[in-house]
């Protein structure tokens, strides 16, 4: 998989791709990112790539043109199946659209800042718009790591244990059960007797419980 991302801010996204799980995949080879500097595709003097909104009111606006040479510029390299622009009012990201954005083979992430962009690049140049929840970012960098985490643990040899993406919360439609490790009891704070059993059957069952409970408890909207 490959996924570009358009920012103005490409510093912000610096570090979420490099430790961890994001950069072993960009190591294996199992994807790559690429960060672009919208600011590569301006044009004038101090290259701006923002500019007032016509009409007036408050804020900056991102103008279309550096965006349509960058997208242009990203789709003459490769062709992409998905240009996603971050944006609050886009439909809410959940996890059976990571599993759908995991099958394809180039993405497109576009973040907005300021106000956002000119509506024309909504219009003509995205296919889609996703939104990581109800509520304002500064911008769609911090969305847009988001969306490319949930997204790139699901590529297959990702994930040193394969099956832990499987038994994520949310994956089969519940939260997962709680988890517990070394030591059995911690000032008087028991594990479950039941997980110390060593009886798989019972303890799958009693997981199974566990899930199904604090869903309805949490989450009761997974369940209709
Ligand atoms: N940009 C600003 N807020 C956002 C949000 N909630 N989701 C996606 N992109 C955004």
């Amino acid at each position: 998989m490959h996924i570009s991302i358009i920012t103005c801010l490409p510093r912000l996204l610096e570090s979420p791709f490099n430790d961890s799980i994001l950069k072993r995949a960009q190591t294996k080879g199992l994807v790559s990112v690429n960060i672009i500097d919208l600011r590569e595709y301006a044009t004038g003097k101090h290259k701006p790539v923002d500019d007032y909104a016509f009409g007036g009111g408050a804020g900056m606006v991102l103008m279309i043109e550096p965006i349509d040479k960058c997208i242009t510029d990203l789709k003459s390299k490769r062709h992409y199946d998905e240009i996603i622009y971050m944006s609050p009012d886009g439909e809410l990201f959940t996890q059976s659209i990571a599993n759908e954005l995991s099958l394809k083979k180039n993405l497109i992430l576009l973040c907005g800042h300021y106000k956002g962009v000119d509506e024309r690049v909504r219009e003509h140049l995205v296919t889609r718009e996703i939104s990581i929840g109800d509520y304002v970012l500064s911008g769609g960098e911090l969305a847009a790591a988001v969306v490319a985490d949930a997204v790139i643990r699901l590529i297959p040899g990702v994930l040193s244990d394969e099956t832990s993406a499987l038994s994520d919360s949310f994956q089969d439609g519940l939260i997962a059960p709680p988890v517990y490790t070394r030591p059995a009891e911690y000032k008087g704070w028991k594990v479950p007797d039941i997980l110390l059993s060593g009886h798989q059957a019972r303890i799958e069952e009693w997981k199974h419980e566990q899930s199904l409970d604090r869903t309805r408890k949490r989450r009761p909207n997974l369940l209709k």
